[in-house]
């Protein structure tokens, strides 16, 4: 699915089409690769702060983009992260299929350069009629002088995105939730980790009370995707579940949203996008962590079947819950994939969902709101891959006091707290079902979609948490 491939190429070797990225410092050493004209022009115009030159010749052409640097490390990574989505936008106008990449003089930010590039290229065309006319020529960018097994693992990653990309922005006449447990099969062939869908019978027997009252209103049926990573040598005894909301739909059901923006509820599937990247990328790079992938699928539609505010329904976990808004669908179907967790013994759960508005009104699309029961040592280390992606996560508290909200006087747990702190009353109710393991909650419902286009985040999907997990998984486990 991917068009566009990173490559390690050796030595610097000319290449018609030539993209150089510098360092302030290192601007004199772009004499190596212009001509006395073009490095005379450049010096002048840099003096006036440009930073941003095109050299168009004969054959081919010379890109050059200056970098401010000298920042703390995770800005200086994403400013290059930006500089490059910056810089292929002027290479597709060129309509070349190829180009390399260079820097001079220190060359920690290359990488990051070229994943702003790659990240920026991601097309979604499968329902354009005339796609061959919008498709970037662009298909390979070959970075000189780079560590081939970090581009090899960089390719990986980015790969991975799309397919999540490609996933949320999948509209729901595709996506169903059957066709959402095809896809996760498909991947696993792909890659090489294993898939298996549990459909209704199997829900039924296993008592989920949560996803089938969500399913209940629709006539697809909803399917519980069990996916296991198991590396030859796995650095953790236990494994690490992940757990992901895979609603394919939420219209609210008889709580019904406003028409105003329901189109992004295409996207409620965020969680379970996240979950299958990090699946692609550990299993394509190999990552020796030992994964388990949990993904509760289902539409929540408006239909005379549908449960209604006030029915009570009983979980997995044996638990009775007060359904007063059919809008809060989302903890009701991971609270049955956090039970069935247990059985796994974790050493780690980690849940992402697009859960609460509440979480995109607290932070924006800037941060996941995130919260759990899992030790210092993992929230530092998430926090830290974080701020190395930029996919920044604030913790948000999970104090006993919230937990009231959501006690019900006719059964355990009301599926909805009080008109303030909507994301942690949703924690919450999560939290209850997550006994016996660390833990994690991700609300990924701000970054996952992107209105407009930003950056190297394409318009809609942007498949937030791919990219976190991953590095989160590596430097915490090996
Ligand atoms: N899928 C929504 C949350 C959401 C809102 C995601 C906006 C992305 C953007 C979720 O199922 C929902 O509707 N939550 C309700 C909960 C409320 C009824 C307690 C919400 O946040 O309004
Ligand atoms: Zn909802
Ligand atoms: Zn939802």
């Amino acid at each position: 699915m991917k068009q566009l491939t990173l490559t390690a190429v050796q030595a610097k070797k000319s290449s018609p089409n030539l993209v150089v990225f510098i360092e302030r410092e290192g601007v004199d050493n772009l004499s190596d690769c212009l001509t006395p004209e073009e490095f005379f022009f450049f010096r002048q115009a840099y003096q006036r702060e440009v930073n941003s030159f095109f050299f168009p010749r004969k054959s081919g052409a010379v890109w050059v983009r200056v970098l401010k640097g000298g920042k703390e490390s995770s800005i200086a990574r994403e400013d290059a992260r930006l500089a490059g989505a910056e810089v292929i936008k002027e290479v597709w106008k060129y309509k070349v299929d190829s180009v390399a990449l260079r820097t001079y003089g220190s060359d920690h930010l290359l990488l990051s350069f070229a994943e702003g590039m790659a990240l920026a290229s991601f097309q979604f065309l499968k329902y354009v009629t005339k796609a061959e006319k919008k498709r970037h020529s662009l298909q390979s960018i070959e970075i000189e002088s780079a560590d081939p097994s970090a581009v090899v693992e960089l390719d990986a990653i980015i790969e991975a995105v799309f397919h999540a990309r490609r996933l949320l922005n999948e509209p729901f006449s595709y996506l169903t939730a059957p066709q959402l447990g095809e896809e996760a099969i498909a991947l696993g062939h792909q890659y090489g980790f294993s898939v298996e869908v549990l459909g209704k019978e199997k829900i039924e027997a296993l008592k989920m009370g949560g996803l089938l009252a969500v399913n209940r209103a629709s006539q697809t049926p909803p399917q519980f995707i069990v996916m296991e990573w198991v590396p030859v040598d796995p650095k953790n005894d236990q494994p690490v579940v992940l757990v992901g909301k895979g609603v394919v739909y939420d219209t609210g059901g008889y709580s019904i949203k406003s028409s105003d923006g329901m189109e992004y509820m295409k996207s409620d599937m965020g969680g379970a996008a996240a979950v299958l990247g990090a699946f692609v990328a550990a299993s394509r790079n190999k990552l020796p962590v030992h994964l388990v992938g949990l993904i509760p699928v289902t539409d929540n539609l408006v239909s005379a079947s549908g449960i209604v505010p006030g029915d009570i329904i009983t979980m997995a976990s044996g638990a009775t819950v007060e359904v007063l808004n059919t809008d809060a669908e989302g903890r009701l179907i991971l609270a049955d994939a956090l039970h069935y967790a247990k059985r796994y013994r974790p050493s780690l759960v980690i849940d992402y969902a697009t859960l609460t508005g509440a979480a995109v009104r607290a932070l924006g699309n800037q941060a996941i709101c995130y919260m759990g029961t899992a030790s210092d040592n993992v929230k530092r280390a998430i926090e830290q891959s974080g701020f190395s992606t930029y996919e920044r996560l604030v913790e948000f508290p999970l104090w006993r006091e919230y937990g009231e909200e959501i006690k019900s006087q006719h059964a355990d747990l009301k599926n909805i707290g009080g008109p303030t702190a909507g994301a942690i009353t949703a924690g919450k109710f999560l939290e209850f079902f997550t006994e016996g393991y660390p833990w994690l909650h991700l609300d990924i419902a701000g970054p996952v979609f992107a209105k407009v286009a930003n950056g190297y985040k394409t318009k809609e999907g942007t498949g937030a948490g791919v990219r976190l997990t991953y590095d989160f998984l590596k430097h915490y486990f090996t």
